[in-house]
Parts: C-alpha cells; structure tokens; sequence
C-alpha cells in the first residue's frame, strides 16, 4: 500500500511539474496578491460551516485576560481577520501575516468589528516575530495557519516567547487524516497539487506532535472532524498555555 501510494504521489508531482517551474521562474508571486481574493471567500464559507467550533473555542478567551483586564491576542496568518467577530468586545488585537496583500481585507474585517481595538498590522512570518517583545500578549491565535508556515517548532517558540507566563495559542487547524483511511491516502497522493492550489498549505501534516512536543504547560487538544472536504477533515482544535 505504501508503494501503491509513493507510485500515485509521483504521478501527482510529475503533474505540478509545471507549477513548479512557475513558481521557480517566479510568476508564482502574482499569485501572492490573487490568494487573498480566494482566501476572503474561503474564510467565509469556513465559518459558516465551523460557526458552532469557533464560537465555542474562543468563548473562553476572556479567561487569559491579562492582570490589568485588558486581554491582549496576536493572531498569525491573520489573512482576512476571519476571526474578528468571535474575539469579544475591548480586546487588543495585532496582526501578523507575511503576504501584505491581505491588508484590504483586513481593513474591512476592522471596520465591520468596532468592538475590537485593532493595534497595528505587522508583516512578518510566524517563524520571525521581531517586531514583538517577549510576553507582549496574553493569547496568540493560529486558524489554517500551521499547515503553511515553514518551521512548525519554530513558530511554537516564537509564540511561546511572545506570549506572557500563564497565557495561552489557540488553533484550530486541519490535520492528517489516520493512515488506515483512503484520506490519508489521497491526501498524500493529492499534497503536490494542493500545495500550489493552497498557497504552499500541505494537508499531511501530524501538527498535534508538534504541540505535544513544545514547551506549553498545559495542552488541551481534540481531534475532530469537520463538516468540509475530505482533504481538510481531520483537524485539532484547542489551546495550549504557557
Ligand atoms: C489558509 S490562510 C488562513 C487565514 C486565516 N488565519 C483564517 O483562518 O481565515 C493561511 C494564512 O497563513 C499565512 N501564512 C503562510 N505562511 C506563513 C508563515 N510562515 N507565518 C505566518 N503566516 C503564514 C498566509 O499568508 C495566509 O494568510
Ligand atoms: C477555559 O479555560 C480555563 C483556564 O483558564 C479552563 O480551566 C476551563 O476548563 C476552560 N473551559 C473550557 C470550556 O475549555
Ligand atoms: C526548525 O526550527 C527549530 C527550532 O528553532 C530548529 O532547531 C530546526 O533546525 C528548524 N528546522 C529546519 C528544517 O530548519
């Protein structure tokens, strides 16, 4: 079965041979101002399905408030600000994403949330978050963030760095499928075309072992399955504290 895989994932990457070549040549950067109009409506439609799971998840954000009251999020990959409108009301928000074509939508994410007081938009990756001081922020958010950032571990040190003692990184992420079910399978034979269709997103990735493995206090995680395609069923959701 594993080399009835490794067979069906070549073919796939003989297939984005060409997408390779344009990302080589570099044409792949138009690409960078088109993902956000895709992403807008892709956030849409996701919250829509995963109303019920964010809501949820991010009912308990006030708790992480800091000594002052005030609760302070960074989100990462913020794209849209498709999480806005969970955030409640006289909470601190920065930004982060690295694609600066982001920033119209974000603006229009600002304006429809007056309950929030947005601090600045910071372009910058989630492996190098310079901008931000040691324990600046009381929680950090990642949704669909994980699945393309290049260093899982070192995105988890930043965030721990960032975040203050006894503050915590919510997520809400798609996962790889277990490896006894055909979405594993096609998740892996699909990866080198959905990596370009995704802005480098790769559904294969096992994230839960990434947390596990950081140095977060406390971690509370669930694996569940979404209400959305196959290749981004499985996902984990939770939050881990420092
Ligand atoms: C699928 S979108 C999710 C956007 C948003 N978090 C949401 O839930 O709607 C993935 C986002 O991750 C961003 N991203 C890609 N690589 C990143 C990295 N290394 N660090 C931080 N964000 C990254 C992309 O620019 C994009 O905004
Ligand atoms: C909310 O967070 C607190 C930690 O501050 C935790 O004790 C509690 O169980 C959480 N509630 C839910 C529903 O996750
Ligand atoms: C990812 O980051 C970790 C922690 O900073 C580092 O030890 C590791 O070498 C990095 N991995 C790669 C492939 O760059």
């Amino acid at each position: 079965m594993a080399f009835f895989r490794s067979v069906c994932t070549l073919l796939f990457q003989i297939l984005a041979l060409p997408l390779k070549l344009l990302e080589f040549i570099g044409i792949y950067s138009i690409y960078k101002r088109a993902f956000p109009i895709m992403m807008y409506r892709v956030a849409k439609n996701y919250n829509k399905k995963m109303h019920d799971k964010k809501k949820e998840l991010f009912s308990n954000l006030s708790e992480f408030a800091g000594p002052d009251g005030t609760l302070r999020i960074l989100e990462i990959g913020c794209g849209t600000g498709a999480n806005f409108k969970y955030y409640p009301s006289g909470c601190k928000i920065i930004c982060t994403d690295p694609n600066p074509h982001f920033q119209r939508y974000l603006q229009e994410a600002i304006d429809a949330n007056d309950q929030l007081e947005f601090e600045k938009f910071v372009v910058s990756s989630a492996e190098d978050l310079k901008a931000i001081s040691d324990s600046a922020v009381d929680v950090v958010v990642s949704t669909l963030v994980l699945c393309s950032v290049s260093n899982t571990t070192r995105v988890l040190e930043e965030v721990h760095r960032i975040l203050r003692p006894g503050g915590a990184l919510y997520f809400l992420e798609h996962v790889v499928s277990d490896p006894s079910t055909w979405t594993y399978f096609l998740q892996h034979v699909l990866q080198p075309l959905w990596y370009f269709f995704g802005d480098g997103c790769e559904v294969t990735r096992a994230t839960w072992k990434d947390l596990e493995a950081s140095k977060f206090s406390d971690l509370k995680l669930r694996h569940i399955e979404a209400p959305l395609m196959f290749m981004i069923r499985p996902h984990i959701v939770g939050y881990a504290v420092k």
